[in-house]
């Protein structure tokens, strides 16, 4: 049987049915769920189950493991498997951390509208989010359609933004919008600034996308606060309820998105009960076109 796609927006996200991904899938299917993910940007396999080395074993299939974030906490993960970002407000042996923990400043930046590992280059391809045990009440996880939000902007802001350049920093929310600055020389210096265009073509499709979120601290050629302004109306506009799918989650379920083409954000929850999921995520090599774009 072939996994089926059934759209739950009229703009992206689909989910998936008629397939059982804890067992091995084959190129076929690989290529079928990268061509969904490529019209899509995000898709929903309710259910799923998947343990650890299962999850890895489905990523692989989409490029090659990236450890994003990790390398400025560089902290061993509980899972005993390597690539597996440990997305909860869990400590290493399975206790809910206390105030102040870094991993609450963690879960508090999940909660602002970003792309995964736009501060590096490349930058993160796709994300796989699976759930194991959820708070009662909130934190469900949303997705903006950067692509169509690109399309919908007018053509007078298309040309003023056509060519900027943004750079975005990893530690940027967490220092500046979290007041957190509890990080090393040595963690700040971990991963560098990058700069990306603000509209990025998404080679998969051929589509433009607005490529912008928390980790962006500044735009070239631009004063700070014209800067601030300017990204902030940019997100404003590109969340608005009609570009956005709200993932509501049951035990199991596993979500992926590509990070070129779509935010995401965690919603508030109760920080004192206990949220774990577990999220691999896929780098992919640069295209030399996009770069020029
Ligand atoms: C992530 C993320 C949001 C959430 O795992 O990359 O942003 O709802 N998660 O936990
Ligand atoms: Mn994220």
């Amino acid at each position: 049987m072939r996994p089926s796609f059934h759209p739950l927006t009229p703009v992206f996200a689909a989910e998936v049915k008629d397939i059982d991904i804890r067992q091995p899938i084959d190129a076929e299917t690989a290529a079928s769920i990268e061509a969904a993910m490529n019209r899509f940007g995000v898709l929903v396999f309710r259910r799923a189950n998947l343990d650890a080395e299962q999850q890895i074993a489905f990523t692989r299939w989409f490029g090659p493991l990236d450890r994003g974030f990790a390398k400025v906490r560089n902290a061993a993960n509980r899972f005993n498997v390597p690539n597996l970002a440990d997305i909860s407000n869990v400590d290493y042996n399975g206790d809910v951390v206390p105030k102040g923990h870094p991993k609450r400043v963690g879960s508090l930046a999940n909660q602002l509208w970003h792309s995964d590992s736009s501060f590096q280059s490349p930058s993160a391809k796709f994300s796989i989010l699976t759930i194991h045990s959820m708070p009662s009440w909130g934190g469900n996880t949303e997705f903006a359609d950067m692509r169509a939000a690109y399309d919908d902007l007018s053509d007078a802001v298309k040309a003023e933004i056509a060519d900027l350049t943004v750079e975005h920093w990893a530690l940027h929310s967490r220092i500046d919008i979290l007041g957190d600055d509890d990080y090393t020389q040595e963690q700040k210096d971990a991963i560098p600034p990058v700069r990306w265009p603000l509209v990025r073509v998404h080679m998969a499709s051929g589509r433009k996308s607005l490529f912008i979120g928390a980790h962006c601290r500044a735009i070239d050629g631009m004063s700070v606060p014209e800067a601030r302004i300017l990204l902030a109306e940019l997100l404003e506009h590109a969340t608005q309820p009609k570009y956005v799918h709200v993932h509501e989650w049951t035990m199991g379920d596993l979500i992926m998105w590509d990070n070129r083409c779509t935010l995401h954000r965690g919603r508030r929850y109760d920080l004192d009960q206990r949220r774990e999921l577990r999220r691999s995520t896929t780098g992919y090599a640069p295209v030399k076109a996009e770069a020029a774009e």
